[in-house]
């Protein structure tokens, strides 16, 4: 039986991977941040929590001796980091404490590798974020378009992800980055753009608000589906050669359209209930995203289940039922 570590495991995708991989056979273990509310801190991995309950572990991106602590005792075949302050807005709020978590976080986890466990293989969690307003002439980012990070959090990101690279071809470790576009679920963070627009939509058809104020509405997204993604990130592992990814659609959104789609679903009209709020302007701002996945199709069955619509049709079903 093979053994996965995941950090950030009660996240939007650390629970979805931890759902795959169980199936997939997997002994399954999970960092988890001590968080001083305790409460909803497994709600997305309740349904698998009597499972893997003794397979949780408290630790920190930060501190390198809890994460030697869990690793010398899981010993896992592999490793997938997906712990993060993972917010592009709050990291212009905490620079420090993002950039220690994504790309000191990283370093620690490389360094323990490195010098203890050359075998196990690495997953990173990179990111789009780090093409900043970079774009090839098509209008797509590949792994070759120059990256040009607009954000804290984009930064450490590129951080990391050279630091994976780094390591490859220093150490011969097995770690790959998966430059992941955004993705998105009912179990997203309700703060992100889709889930906070499928919410705030619901709720308005419901009567129990009014208004749903947004920052930028021109931005374009390439929004996949997180339970698409995390797949790809299994069979990023499983290649011979460790490399780097980009994992997209190939079809990109505005946040006008999001809106547009999600209320008119619901019968109403965007432009009746949104409002821009300076708010949720970022200092500055990633224009546009959408990956070309030509290298990722080349080395695995890139198969996706759901298209946009699909998944914000999901999101919304998910709301209507519980608010
Ligand atoms: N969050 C948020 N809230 N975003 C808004 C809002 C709002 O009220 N109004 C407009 N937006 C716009 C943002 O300015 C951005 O252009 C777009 O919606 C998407 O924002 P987010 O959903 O917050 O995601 P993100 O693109 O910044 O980052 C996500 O995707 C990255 C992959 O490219 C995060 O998941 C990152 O962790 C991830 O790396």
């Amino acid at each position: 039986m093979k053994k996965a570590l995941i950090t950030g495991i009660n996240g939007q995708d650390g629970s979805y991977l931890a759902e795959f991989l169980l199936k997939k056979g997997y002994d399954v273990h999970g960092i988890l941040k001590r968080n001083s509310i305790a409460e909803n801190q497994t709600a997305r991995i309740e349904d698998i929590y009597p499972i893997i309950k003794y397979n949780l572990y408290h630790a920190d991106m930060c501190d390198m001796a809890s994460l030697l602590s869990v690793i010398n005792n899981v010993k896992p075949d592999e490793i997938y980091n997906l712990a993060a302050q993972s917010h592009v807005k709050i990291s212009f709020d905490q620079p420090i404490y993002t950039s220690n978590t994504i790309a000191g976080g990283m370093l620690n986890l490389l360094e323990i590798v490195r010098t203890l466990y050359p075998e196990i293989k690495m997953y990173q969690a990179s990111s789009s974020e780090m093409f900043g307003n970079s774009l090839d002439d098509d209008g797509f980012q590949r792994e070759t378009t120059p990256m040009e990070p607009v954000s804290p959090y984009a930064c450490a990101k590129l951080f990391a992800y050279n630091l994976v690279k780094c390591y490859r071809k220093s150490y011969n470790i097995h770690a790959s980055n998966g430059i992941l576009f955004n993705h998105e679920s009912p179990r997203r963070g309700q703060n992100f753009v889709t889930n906070k627009v499928v919410i705030g939509a619901v709720k308005i058809k419901k009567g129990l608000q009014q208004k749903l104020y947004l920052g930028n509405l021109d931005s374009t997204r390439d929004w996949g589906h997180a339970k698409d993604y995390v797949k790809i990130m299994w069979q990023i592992l499983q290649l011979d050669e460790p490399d780097d990814f980009v994992c997209a659609t190939g079809t990109s959104h505005t946040v006008r359209h999001l809106c547009d789609y999600t209320f008119s679903q619901l019968g109403m009209n965007y432009e009746d209930y949104v409002e821009q709020d300076p708010r949720f302007f970022r200092p500055l701002e990633l224009q546009d995203l959408r990956g070309d996945t030509t290298k990722l199709a080349s080395k695995i069955n890139l198969e996706l289940d759901y298209t946009f619509e699909e998944m914000i049709d999901e999101m919304i079903s998910h709301w209507d039922e519980r608010l």
